[in-house]
């Protein structure tokens, strides 16, 4: 009998490390352990045992049961942890992370810097924060000029300190490209410039802006009509038209508002985007070119009012609000 308990015991303890499958270990459990299985077998057999051998074989089955137990307990806790955490699934399809887009305002800056590059015109820069030179004198704005009051403009430091604001427009490229390169210069300059509006569907106190400048021997308003014609068919399509209408900028002499042709809703319509004209001698003289041998052309187009109308949308603040929801239909 101490034989038949070695080979059940050696059985059963091959049978369990042969387990992979958690769920299988309650039959072994019954097998073995259980009130039916081999272990009570050899209990019951016992009773036929002769009394000199009884207590070896008792002590051997004890040990045999003691021996079954601790593996049973050890292989679960080891199964266990296999399953232990989600199963995973490497057939499953991955979990698409959300991904972000380009914005519909830089998107629209990149089709125009690329209409305008096509067209030979050079990128200039300049700052957010800029002085009274750049943004007014300059530009033929004088001091006492209604457009230079603090309702108009985001000044820093309260009056007194009053020689730096937050730029308005950004014609103040204009004056710094001319200071820093000679003519012939033919640049757009794109950035946001900023108005202490109130916000509503069509305001915001921040928005951008494209300008242009080219100034030249002999430049005309001819030369500023092509290229705004040349800028609406490439960017809105061959049947773009532009229109001027007589207004009136410090800057510019003669000044003219601009209105584009543009298909909204499958229907086409006049847009005001900004106004341009021919560049005043006065800020010619202003940053030391000559009047008499240099004539020039400006243009400044609102950038949101470009993007709002192409696409439709009718409230400005939904541009800078950020949700995403909204954002991911223009991309
Ligand atoms: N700076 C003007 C504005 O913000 C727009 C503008 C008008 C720009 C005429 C120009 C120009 O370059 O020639 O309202």
């Amino acid at each position: 009998m101490l034989a038949d308990i070695e080979a059940k015991e050696r059985a059963a303890l091959e049978a369990l490390s042969a387990l992979t499958d958690p769920n299988a270990l309650d039959a072994w459990k019954s097998t073995y352990l259980g009130p039916q299985g081999a272990l009570r077998e050899f209990m019951q057999g016992l009773k036929s045992v002769s009394k000199e051998l009884k207590p070896a074989v008792g002590a051997r089955l004890n040990q045999c049961k003691s021996a079954l137990e601790a593996a049973f307990d050890e292989r679960k806790n080891n199964l266990g942890e296999v399953v232990k955490g989600p199963a995973i699934d490497v057939t499953e399809p991955g979990v698409a992370l959300p991904q972000g887009c380009r914005h519909v305002i830089a998107r629209t800056i990149e089709e125009i810097v690329d209409v305008f590059a096509r067209m030979g015109f050079a990128i200039a820069d300049g700052p957010e924060l800029e002085d009274e030179w750049h943004n007014f004198n300059a530009l033929n704005i004088p001091a006492g000029h209604p457009a230079r009051g603090p309702a108009d403009n985001f000044y820093l430091g309260g009056a007194a300190a009053g020689k730096l604001l937050l730029r308005t427009q950004t014609s103040t490229v204009q004056i710094r490209a001319m200071e820093s390169q000679k003519p012939p210069l033919k640049v757009i300059a794109i950035g946001r410039v900023y108005r202490p509006d109130t916000h509503d569907a069509t305001h915001y106190s921040m928005f951008h802006q494209v300008e242009g400048l080219c100034i030249d021997r002999g430049v005309s308003m001819v030369d500023l009509k092509t290229t705004l014609v040349q800028f609406a068919k490439s960017f809105f399509g061959p049947e773009a038209e532009v229109r001027m209408r007589p207004s009136f900028f410090p800057f510019t002499e003669p000044s003219a508002e601009l209105d584009m042709k543009m298909r909204i809703k499958g229907e086409w319509k006049w847009v005001e985007l900004g106004g341009c004209g021919m560049v005043d001698p006065n800020v010619l003289s202003a940053v030391g070119i000559d009047p008499e041998e240099w004539t020039g052309f400006a243009f400044g187009l609102g950038i949101e009012r470009v993007a709002m109308r192409r696409y439709g949308i009718t409230d400005i603040r939904l541009l800078f609000e950020n949700d995403a929801r909204f954002l991911r239909q223009f991309a």
